[in-house]
């Protein structure tokens, strides 16, 4: 049985360094993992008109309800983030609120996370990623308690083609992803 992973990166940028980390990620996925990046550079800003039956003309858009369907399609979801200002990345922020809703059928619910946050100064993106932590605990979303995994210094951890350069980091977010894939596999049990 494969198990599927929707990976959403926090950054919109051509050049981004977390989507490289994500694509290091993927590659680190434990065996019969299947993790794929969803988009979210093409979903319009969150309007609930969008989602309120009351609010006429304002259908929902197809970009929504296609993100939604992926991710409740997927058995969990992978986050990469760097921070701006101080948190998420407003793009992020985007996105999670779209999951969020409607009430009645919420993408996110239950539905397992792992969150790799990083930046280019030494913390890591350590705001960021409390602060989507703090974004998704309405949701009843099963996390990996330890490791968190903190990337600082993000541009010397990656070589010119966007790999790992450190067998350390290998061996530190591969050892985060399996702790991720177990917390998915007890999830799809209970
Ligand atoms: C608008 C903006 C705000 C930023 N704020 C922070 C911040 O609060 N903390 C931090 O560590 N880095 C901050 N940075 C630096 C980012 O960590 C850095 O640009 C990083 O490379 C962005 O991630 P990316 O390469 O995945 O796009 C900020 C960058 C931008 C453009």
């Amino acid at each position: 049985m494969t198990h599927t992973i929707s990976v959403i990166v926090g950054s919109l940028r051509a050049g981004s360094l977390a989507r490289k980390i994500a694509l290091n990620a993927i590659a680190l996925m434990p065996d019969g993992f299947e993790a794929k990046i969803v988009p979210i550079g093409e979903l319009p800003l969150y309007n609930f008109d969008y989602d309120d039956p009351e609010s006429a003309g304002t259908p929902t858009p197809a970009e929504y309800t296609s993100f939604r369907e992926t991710l409740k399609a997927a058995d969990g979801v992978l986050f990469v983030t760097p921070e701006n200002s101080r948190t998420i990345p407003a793009c992020l922020k985007n996105a999670v609120d779209i999951g969020s809703k409607p009430n009645s059928d919420v993408a996110w619910k239950g539905l397992p996370a792992g969150i790799i946050s990083h930046s280019v100064g030494r913390m890591g993106g350590y705001s960021s990623q409390k602060n989507l932590r703090l974004a998704l605990s309405y949701f009843d979303m099963p996390f990996p308690g330890q490791p968190e995994v903190f990337l600082g210094q993000s541009t010397s951890l990656l070589d010119s083609a966007g790999e790992f350069v450190d067998d350390s980091t290998v061996s530190f977010v591969r050892a985060y992803l399996a702790r991720f894939a177990e917390v998915v596999r007890e999830h799809q049990h209970s």
